[in-house]
């Protein structure tokens, strides 16, 4: 957008000619506890007055180990498990295939049509789309197989069928016996909120047990609170092997987490994981600031409150208007993928003009997905419901007019 931030909260951001935008992005699923929040803020300022870094693999800090400790407690799952922190999505992406390499001695990699899960090399060649993300980047580390995705929305298969084809593609593309890491992104985020159907998390998570395969779950975008549980995997019972967490865990501060299996996470040798700042004590304090705000604010609770908000209003707006085709999502991470009336095919035109469209009216929404069709909404949980409505409203009103 063509603005400049000033400030930011509680679902408003302004700019520095004193415009205001309603915040329907978070930076990305980022800020999910809002811009600033207050425990983050004084955490934020105690651990600077403190010190800034010593660096955890010289001078260890307590702010580290008590995240680690957090992520062990409230990742799914009942073992006994291990967290390393890094800096961003795409570095903790990187570590999980690492630990799985290390742990399986083997080196296939698994993902899925529409994945995202970064930007560096390895990361490239796990995120599917080529512009903008890969084009002219190349060549990229192989080793690194794409499977089909469930998207009830485009291939209309239940759980069951749809994880049938995936692993049926998988044993005779790269065999079972290959793969170190299936890494999948429990409800996709750049690749258009897809949400797979029903079965088909748990049974690719059964298939990779069954054959010894390391079950990564990328929550980067889905994790902590936001789609009404702290973990998406939560909604189906799942327990990944590894859960990669970045983004929301620490308040707008760069943080990102590998957490999983102690046997796993323990088995590359002493110095092979780790990096300069990552788990930097003025991230860690937010992040333990950040849990703090989910508890006592009730956010899991609100994200699913704000979730059925969003289900409904979009629902109402596509109710007279074909050209939206699916309305999907999970809690506060809900989308609407528009189509040519009538049909499912593509309308990234129209996509376009609606988000330019509502930028204009002050809203901050975003786009995403493989045909750049997909409209997304991913508020702060700090926003109230009557900017909610008002956003709602607004945008009501700005798909109408590009009708
Ligand atoms: C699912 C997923 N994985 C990984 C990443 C990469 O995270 P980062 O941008 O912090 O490297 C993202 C970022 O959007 C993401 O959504």
């Amino acid at each position: 957008m063509p603005v400049y931030a000033a400030t930011a909260g509680g679902g408003v951001v302004v700019d520095v000619d004193g415009n205001s935008f309603i915040d329907l992005g978070s930076g990305i699923a980022v800020t999910t506890v809002g811009n600033s929040a207050p425990l983050v803020v004084d955490a934020v300022r105690d651990q600077v007055a403190d010190f800034t870094h010593t660096c955890f693999m010289i001078t260890p800090y307590d702010g580290y180990v008590a995240v680690a400790e957090a992520l062990n407690a409230i990742t799914p799952g009942d073992h006994d498990k291990r967290s390393a922190l890094f800096n961003s999505g795409a570095e903790a992406v990187e570590n999980a295939v690492k630990i799985a390499r290390s742990a399986t001695g083997r080196s296939a990699v698994a993902v899925f049509d529409h994945a995202y899960h970064g930007r560096t090399s390895l990361t490239m060649a796990m995120t599917a789309k080529n512009m903008p993300y890969k084009n002219g980047f190349g060549p990229f580390p192989a080793e690194v197989y794409r499977a089909p995705l469930s998207y009830p929305f485009r291939d209309g298969l239940d759980g069951a069928s749809a994880a049938a084809r995936s692993i049926e593609y998988l044993e005779r593309h790269v065999g079972a016996e290959n793969l170190a890491a299936l890494v999948i992104e429990p409800i996709q985020g750049e690749g258009g909120f897809v949400v797979p159907a029903p079965g088909f998390l748990p049974a690719l998570a059964g298939w990779a047990r069954e054959h010894g395969i390391v079950f990564v779950a990328d929550e980067v975008q889905t994790g902590i609170a936001r789609t009404g549980a702290l973990f998406a995997c939560e909604h189906e019972d799942l327990v990944p092997d590894l859960i990669v967490t970045a983004k929301g865990i620490a308040g707008g501060l760069p943080l990102a987490a590998v957490t999983g299996r102690a046997e796993l996470m323990d088995a590359p040798h002493v110095g092979g994981l780790g990096g300069t700042y990552g788990g930097n004590p003025v991230a860690c304090a937010a992040a333990l600031a950040t849990l703090r705000t989910i508890q006592e604010d009730g956010l899991v609770a609100r994200a699913a409150a704000i979730g059925d908000t969003l289900l409904d209003r979009l629902r109402a707006i596509q109710a007279v208007d074909p050209r939206i085709g699916d309305v999907r999502g999970r809690g506060a991470m809900v989308a609407v993928e528009i189509v040519r009336p009538g049909g499912v095919e593509p309308d990234p035109v129209t996509t376009k003009a609606v988000a330019a469209a509502a930028h204009a009216a002050g809203l901050i929404v975003l786009t995403c997905g493989s045909f750049g069709n997909v409209l997304r909404f991913l508020p702060p949980l700090a926003i109230g419901d009557a900017l909610l409505g008002e956003a709602l409203d607004v945008l009501g009103d700005v798909v109408a007019r590009t009708r």
